[in-house]
């Protein structure tokens, strides 16, 4: 029998790719940048399967142009760079991987929040360019994280996972989703908060945990950015659309908001003209919180188990359109 086909799109880890190769053909995007639109359109007429990242985007045309495909495998927790309706509608599967990075999402968010307020990135500079002449009692002053307020918005796993080292700084934890989690609220100590303008005023920190769709685009704009405290910092480790980077800037250069830290940014990579760039109170880094080794290799597994279960017309273990099954019957 021949073996179905796929396409990875970028070097993953090995044995996510040993356990694909042991029962597909399979090709494998070397590069360190994605593949060009038109490359990806070459490489998917005879494919089966496709294991995709976030920088590729999977919609109408591409799904045309395979017309075997019956699984997109995303490795990411998010899947905003797909068309899932429009793979629905073909019958194709659509996989991510939620669960193993949230650990690692909630430590990177945590380090992007301590370093934004206390200075750290900026300390580092200031110490490299020689700055660093005694010891100042107004040097580089930042703000405590414990026994602050924190704004989670969107209680999600990762969201969750944030509120739970915040209680080990001893912060109040407020948190903003469509869906109330009495349970959390009791055992962690959380308070809901069902108005986000309420959240952004009474927060000294405010952290971003939500899916990007049409109603999240520019949640965070000059009004959210107005109600929040002077001293307030911002952290967005979801998705950049979610916060409106005109207003963003605007905020953090007239200080009207202390700080932001963005693992996320509107258009990835950050073009080297954002005005962002310039300002000393924003930490930028390059889409990195699910980056640690053994994160990343289970996202791989986890892909690869989603992508095979998907080649053998199985619902993937991580499915994003379990209706497709019910439509195979
Ligand atoms: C990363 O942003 C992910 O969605 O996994």
């Amino acid at each position: 029998m021949t073996k179905p086909k796929v396409f990875v799109t970028r070097k993953i880890a090995q044995e996510a790719l040993d356990t694909i190769g042991a029962i597909a053909e399979v090709e494998v995007w070397e590069d360190e940048l994605p593949p060009p639109r038109d490359m990806l359109l070459k490489k998917v007429p005879d494919i089966d399967g496709l294991l995709s990242l976030l920088t590729d985007k999977i919609d109408a045309t591409l799904m045309d142009a395979a017309p075997k495909l019956k699984i997109v495998s995303n490795m990411a927790v998010g899947y905003d760079n797909i068309d899932v309706s429009e793979a629905t509608n073909r019958g194709i599967f659509v996989g991510n991987t939620p669960e193993v990075l949230t650990e690692t999402t909630a430590d990177f968010t945590f380090a992007l929040l301590l370093a934004a307020a206390r200075r750290v990135v900026e300390a580092d500079v200031h110490t490299k360019k020689g700055k660093w002449k005694t010891w100042g009692p107004l040097v580089l002053l930042g703000h405590d994280i414990h026994n602050a307020t924190l704004g989670i918005v969107g209680f999600g796993r990762i969201g969750a996972a944030v509120a739970k080292r915040a209680i080990g700084f001893n912060m109040q934890v407020l948190y903003y989703d469509k869906v109330r989690r009495p349970d959390e609220e009791r055992e962690l100590g959380l308070e809901y908060v069902p108005d986000l303008i309420e959240l952004l005023a009474r927060a000294d920190f405010v952290t971003l945990h939500i899916a990007l769709t049409g109603e999240t685009h520019h949640l965070i704009g000059a009004a959210e950015l107005a109600a929040m405290k002077p001293t307030a910092i911002l952290v967005n480790t979801s998705r950049g659309p979610v916060v409106d980077q005109k207003a963003l800037y605007q905020a953090l250069r007239s200080g009207r908001i202390f700080a932001a830290a963005l693992d996320v940014t509107e258009i990835e990579p950050v073009p080297p003209d954002e005005p962002l760039l310039t300002l000393d109170n924003v930490i930028i880094t390059p889409h990195i919180a699910s980056a640690s080794v053994t994160t990343r290799t289970k996202m791989a597994s986890m892909a690869a188990a989603n992508l095979i279960a998907g080649l053998r017309g199985e619902m993937p273990p991580q499915c994003v359109n379990p209706e497709v099954a019910s439509r195979k019957g």
